[in-house]
Parts: structure tokens; sequence; C-alpha cells
């Protein structure tokens, strides 16, 4: 189990040709044990960068990712899944979801039977055998959702993971999201730039926006009962303030499904 996580103070810049480009400027925000936590922003805001900083892929410009105890987070800790599937190109789709079980030493039977399960949770059945190259867009990034449950680790940061999944799929994946992060107790970090998915998952919802950006708003879900319907009329309201805010102003909309 994971406790609070905190992003104090963190700035992210990059060196360009003509000086620096700061991306992320006093990003401040904790990471409650087992919540359900959404990053929400526009395109370019600095989302992936945000992650990657707390994942400790990114060293921060300035602040710090801590633990409860005040240390970095172990990797252990930890299972990503990126924007862009991440996956071995040389290995299969059983063999991308296996190797997390074979790194902890889970023996090759129990993998096996993991596996297979999880490649069944996915709907990627009689695909097991195939490698990347053969895989559509949203099936390796299924492959990649099911490799990072394989980890079996209590913290679960996910990058835009379903943006390229069809929308019948999408929902079957937000909700099995759902369904482990209730079930196992994991703290789950998800960015999106879908209202609509946030609205639907979140405990809390932040929004970052900006430039450099921060967070610049945070909105408490936590009294919105579940399973949740856009077709609520409190769900909807929420929805149509956050839009009132124009966070998106500068960058046509992002993805607002059920506009
Ligand atoms: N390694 C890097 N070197 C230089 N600039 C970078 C690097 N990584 C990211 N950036 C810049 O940081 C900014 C934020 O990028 P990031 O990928 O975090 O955006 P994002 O919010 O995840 O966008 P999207 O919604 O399109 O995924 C962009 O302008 C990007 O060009
Ligand atoms: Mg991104």
């Amino acid at each position: 189990m994971v406790g609070d996580i905190h992003v104090k103070g963190l700035g992210l810049s990059f060196p360009q040709q003509n000086g620096i480009h700061e991306v992320l400027r006093d990003v401040d925000f904790v990471i409650h044990s087992k919540e359900f936590l959404v990053l929400f922003g526009p395109g370019q805001c600095g989302k992936t960068v945000l992650m990657e900083a707390i994942a400790g892929l990114l060293p921060p410009t300035a602040g710090s990712v801590e633990d409860a105890q005040g240390s970095p987070l172990r990797t252990q800790e930890l299972c990503m899944v990126f924007q862009k599937y991440a996956l071995f190109p040389w290995k299969t789709c059983r063999q991308n979801i296996e190797l997390p079980m074979k790194f902890k030493g889970v023996p090759k039977q129990a993998r096996r039977k993991r596996a297979a399960d999880l490649i069944h949770l996915v709907g990627l059945d009689g695909f097991e055998h195939s490698y990347p190259r053969q895989l559509s867009g949203g099936m390796k990034q299924r492959v990649a959702i099911a490799a990072a449950y394989a980890k079996e680790c209590p913290l679960l940061l996910f990058d835009e993971p379903f943006g390229a999944l069809d929308a019948q799929t999408r929902l079957q994946m937000e909700q099995e999201l759902v369904r482990i992060w209730q079930q196992e107790q994991k703290t789950v970090v998800l960015i999106t730039n879908s209202i609509d998915e946030a609205l639907l998952l979140g405990d809390r919802i932040l929004v970052l926006a900006g430039s450099p950006s921060s967070i610049l708003e945070e909105y408490d879900l936590r009294e919105f009962p579940r399973p949740r319907s856009l077709s609520d009329r409190p769900l909807l309201n929420l929805r149509q303030s956050i839009l009132d805010r124009g966070f998106f102003e500068n960058e046509g909309g992002g993805d607002l499904r059920c506009e």
C-alpha cells in the first residue's frame, strides 16, 4: 500500500534554442492514498511531463515528489501506462503481459494463468501470440493496460490510456479500471483530456493548465454516487460549470464526448 504522495512546488523546464521552455511551475497537490485522481488539461499543457516526473522518469527542475515518509517513490510501487503504448516489439502479447510477473519471480504456471485471465479481461482472446506490430493501436493499448495490471502495484499511473480505443471498448475499460480500483484498493492517477471521462471516473479532478501550467482548479466528486451517468443532473451541471471556465479555450475543445 502507498500512503499519500506529495507533489511539492514542482517545476519543469526544458532548454530550447533561445532560452528555456518552462512547462510546469509551482505544481502543488497531494495524491491521497486509495483515491481515484484525474489530471485533466488541454493538449501540450504538460500532463505527460508531470506524470513522468511523478513516476521518477524526469527529474524536476524545481520541487519534489515524495511519499508520506518524505522519500522519492519506489519504482516497484507504481505501474505506468504510457500514452504511446510502451510494449516490447519482439515479444508477443502474452509475453509482454507476463514480463512484469517474470521480473517479480512469479512461477511460470501462475504467470500463464494470470496472463490468460488478463488477456480475457482486456478482450484479446486469440491474440496471445500476436506481436505488437500485428495489433491495432487500441489493441496495443489494451496489452499495455493488461501488463500494468499484471505488475500488481498499489499505484497506477495511467496517461490517456483509453484514447486509442473505440467508444464501446473505452467504456468497458473505464468500468474495469473503476472495478479494479475499488476491489483492490489501489491509488489511481489518470490523465485525460476528456471532460466526460474525468467526470465519470474521478474522486477528484485537478485541472492543469496555463503557460507555464499549474493546478488551476480542483473539483471534489466524492459525493457523486457510482456508477455515474452523464445524464445525472448534478454531474451535467458540474460539467457545464467546468466548460464555462474555458480551460480549453485556446485549444479547440479537447475530447468532448457527448456534447
Ligand atoms: N523531452 C522534452 N524536451 C523538450 N520539450 C519537451 C520534452 N517533453 C515534453 N516537452 C514539451 O513539454 C510540453 C508539454 O508536453 P506534454 O507531453 O507533457 O503535454 P501533454 O499535456 O501530455 O499533451 P497531450 O495532451 O498532447 O498528450 C510540450 O510543449 C512539449 O513539447
Ligand atoms: Mg500527454
